[in-house]
């Protein structure tokens, strides 16, 4: 049985103590639940991937508390990392630069590149800084699954696998990180996020290239394989005016349904979960809802879909990874 631990300085202590011995702790940041280890050791990398079950060429990114220690991990700092830096750290950015040739091959997935982010969340600023170097970490659910946005997320996906959980409380924002690729010619955006194209074109003064995310079987970034993040029970987007023939077709099968709503009213028997119907809210219960509907021994779960616009972005192309072929 692993431990969570609400986490006082007591807990940040025994953390950075087992971080220091090569073991597994988990922590929240602002965007989901991290599975850390520290970074500058192979040994304890190559822990995360047996914990997770994840292939070991996915790289990882690697947190830290200050900008400062960017040239830790970096070969070079381009000008527009610092910009972006500036403005969007601690926060939900991840950035890929080139990385140094000491940063170990566990970490990057055997790439020359490394992802890097400082995230904004009290808990792991405190782990961060008590710890002193970079805390490599995926979010800390098994390979595939839903990404964990409370401390018993991580309990569910990881028990007996991490050495601790560090509680502090839910995720404010709900879906991973934004990641943006400065290690080639022009940045590219390699998986969308709160913080929007917009916003980070907006800093750099130049267009963002979005990479595909589907029909990728090699991607740069395990975030693009199209079926992640996705619960165990058969999930289907469905539009809002197809919802009502949708479920009585499936009820005339026979089928036990869920529906993850954030506007549409339906009154049955039907296990329903209702979302907000802001984006940044939507996006903040999202993973927990996803949960809460695989846990109900449901023959198909539909997700009601939300606006194509710009803030809802992130949270569709993370629906679209929920949802599998139907
Ligand atoms: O919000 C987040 O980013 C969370 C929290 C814990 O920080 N972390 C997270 O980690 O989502 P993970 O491992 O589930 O996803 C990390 C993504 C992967 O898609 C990975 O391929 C990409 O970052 N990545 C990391 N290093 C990379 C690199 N050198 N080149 C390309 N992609 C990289
Ligand atoms: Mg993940």
């Amino acid at each position: 049985m692993t431990e969570t631990v609400f986490a006082d300085d007591a807990a940040i202590a025994k953390a950075v103590e087992l971080l220091n011995q090569g073991r597994l702790v988990a922590f929240p940041t602002e965007t989901v639940y991290g599975l850390g280890a520290d970074a500058g050791s192979a040994e304890a990398v190559t822990g995360i991937f047996k914990a997770k079950g994840r292939p070991v060429d996915h790289p990882l990114i690697v947190h830290i508390a200050s900008s400062t220690q960017l040239s830790d991990w970096a070969n070079m700092v381009p000008e527009t990392a610092q910009r972006l830096a500036k403005r969007f750290w601690p926060g939900p950015l991840t950035l890929i630069l080139k990385k140094r040739p000491e940063v170990p091959n566990e970490v990057t997935g055997g790439q020359d590149t490394v992802g890097l982010r400082i995230p904004d969340n009290p808990v792991a600023l405190r782990l961060l800084r008590a710890f002193g170097g970079g805390i490599a970490a995926p979010s800390a659910n098994r390979f595939k699954r839903v990404s964990p946005t409370q401390a018993s997320h991580v309990a569910e996906e990881l028990d007996g696998l991490v050495d601790l959980i560090l509680d502090g409380g839910p995720c404010r924002v709900g879906v991973e990180s934004t990641i943006i690729d400065l290690s080639g010619a022009s940045p590219l955006l390699l998986r969308p996020g709160s913080i929007s194209k917009a916003e980070i074109e907006q800093v750099l003064q130049c267009e963002l290239t979005e990479i595909s995310t589907t029909n990728n079987d090699t991607p740069r970034a395990p975030g693009q394989m199209a079926v992640h993040y996705a619960p165990s029970t058969p999930t289907r987007l469905c539009p809002s005016e197809q919802l009502n023939d949708t479920i009585r077709q499936l009820a005339e099968q026979g089928k036990k349904i869920g529906l993850l709503a954030y506007r549409f009213e339906w009154n049955s028997s039907m296990t329903i979960i209702q979302l907000p119907e802001t984006a940044e809210a939507y996006a903040q219960g999202l993973y927990a809802a996803l949960r809460e509907l695989d846990r109900q021994r449901l023959d198909i779960i539909l997700v009601e879909q939300p606006p194509e616009s710009n803030e809802w972005h992130a949270i569709n192309d993370r629906l679209k990874k929920a949802a599998t072929a139907f």
